[in-house]
Order: structure tokens, then sequence, then C-alpha cells
């Protein structure tokens, strides 16, 4: 799937596309989803993984503790929300879920998040236009490759009612062609000669393509505490000259899940981003 596809309702995905580097990240999927599916967890393509991970770790080191909510949802799965609303809502459901083949949930590319409010310790999916995690991520998620896709004011041409919730994948640059020009990703598709040359003038953030070189996940088996000065030193000294950026998500145990039962093939992919992870073994929670 290219990063920069546009998928909607005029642009659908086959029936029977799934994401070859599907990566579950944690345990969070339809815990608050109002069509519970159990056996369903968070995952996303694994390209998009070093990106989600760094926002992450700056959002939490603002105080914003952000995670996926629903992540990579299939043909089949979109079918289910999509009839359930229309049971629910009738005509009101088009602007508020993608019939099936026209979500971007099908991408692996796409999520929604949840985050800890006020003293919760659990996660909520009522995101609220007031919250400062939407403020945040409205201002820093292209830094990181990411676009809100349906905004407040575009509706007319997205297609969907704002969704504070949903964010989607695109890379840096063209990401942050979007933010600088306001424009929805179907705006640039409409105008592409105007704003293609805005692509290649931007100054690359700390997470671009370029600046990536190497995944690493250290993974500590123990609860004690990890030196990250310490880290940082050794693995600035095995990549000198690189960007070292570490990296504590949320839901180790899973990651470390995830991270065994991936193919070969895929973390030879991660192990080519210039990102180093540090993959903590206790929760961050409450620290
Ligand atoms: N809610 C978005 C549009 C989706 O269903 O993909
Ligand atoms: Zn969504």
């Amino acid at each position: 799937m290219k990063l920069d596809s546009l998928i909607n309702k005029a642009n659908h995905l086959n029936k029977s596309y799934i994401p070859e580097d599907l990566f579950t990240i944690d345990q969070n999927e339809n815990n608050f989803h109002k069509y519970k599916d159990v056996n369903l967890k968070p995952a996303v393509s694994i390209e998009i993984l070093p990106y989600f991970l760094a926002m992450q770790y700056f959002a939490h080191k603002e105080g914003y503790h952000i995670i996926i909510d629903s992540g990579y949802r299939s043909y089949q799965y979109q079918q289910i929300i999509w009839d359930k609303f229309k049971e629910e809502v009738g005509e009101e459901a088009l602007s508020l879920v993608a019939p099936p083949g026209a979500s971007e949930h099908q991408t692996g590319l796409a999520f929604d998040i949840a985050y800890l409010k006020g003293v919760s310790l659990t996660y909520d999916d009522k995101v609220e236009e007031t919250d400062a995690e939407v403020a945040w991520l409205r201002e820093n998620a292209h830094l990181f490759g990411f676009i809100l896709r349906y905004p407040l004011g575009k509706e007319h041409i997205t297609g969907y009612k704002h969704e504070p919730w949903h964010y989607r994948f695109i890379g840096v640059p063209l990401a942050t062609c979007l933010k600088k020009n306001g424009i929805t990703l179907e705006e640039y598709y409409l105008d592409i000669e105007r704003y293609k040359k805005d692509l290649s003038n931007e100054i690359p953030f700390f997470i671009t393509e370029l600046a990536m070189m190497a995944a690493i996940y250290y993974v500590r088996n123990s609860f004690q505490e990890l030196n990250v000065e310490e880290l940082l030193d050794k693995y600035q000294r095995l990549f000198p000259g690189a960007q070292i950026i570490p990296i504590i998500p949320i839901h180790k145990e899973s990651l470390l899940k995830g991270l065994q039962a991936l193919p070969k093939e895929n973390l030879k992919k991660l192990a080519s981003y210039e990102l180093i992870a540090f993959v903590e073994n206790y929760l961050y929670l409450g620290r």
C-alpha cells in the first residue's frame, strides 16, 4: 500500500485487501468500542510503528497518554460497523462511518486514539474537541507523518463529520505540506501540481525517513530501573551520528509478543529505520 494512497467513498479498497505487515500493538481494541469483538486487538502496519511510538513518546513527555484504540479493520469488520450504524441512525451513518471498502482502517495506516483522562487509570475513547490531547495532536502529528483526516470545516470535502480521534499516516513531508496549507488529502489530489512543490522544501524534523537508520528494540526482562543515559550512550557509539530517541511504549508485553511473531522480512524492514526504541518491561503509568 502506498503511504499516500487516497481511500474514501470514491476510492475503495478491494474486498480481499489485507495489509501484509500488520503489527499488534496492544490489548485495547474494542475495550471501548461499541461493537465489540474481543478477539480483535489493535494492529497497524509495521511501517508506521516507529512513527507512532515516537509520537506517543513525545506526547507522553508533555503529559498526554495516547494509545491506539482501533487500528486495522478488515472489510468484514467494517461491514459489521456499517450495518449497525445504519440500523441505529439511518442515513446519518453516511457521515459517521465508512462503507466497507471505503475505510482507511482497512489500510493499516490509520487509527483512532484513546487516552487517559483526568485522574482515571483507564483509557477513554470519548475524544472531545476541547481536550488538550486533541490540541496537541492537531499541532504536532504532522511532525511524525500523521494527519487529522476528517477535520472541522472540511466535512463537505471529506464526506465525514469532524473526527478528532482519527489519524492517518502519509509520511512526514506530505503530512507537513497538508498541515502548512490547511488542506485535506482530497484537496491535495485535486490540485496536486500546486502542492507537490511544497514537498521537497520541507525541513525534516527528527523523525524523517532520512533520519532513520535502525530500530533496535531493547527489551528488558527485569523490572529494574532502566538507565536511559547509559543505553543512549551505548547506541550512540554503535551508530555514530544517528539520532537516537528512547521510546517507551505502554504495552510492552504485547509488543514483545508481536515482535516474536513477526516474519523475518518485517524485522528487517523495522531494522532499516534510524530510530532506536527501548522497550521497557514495566508500565510507566504512575511513574
Ligand atoms: N469513521 C471513519 C470514516 C471510518 O469508518 O473509517
Ligand atoms: Zn477511524
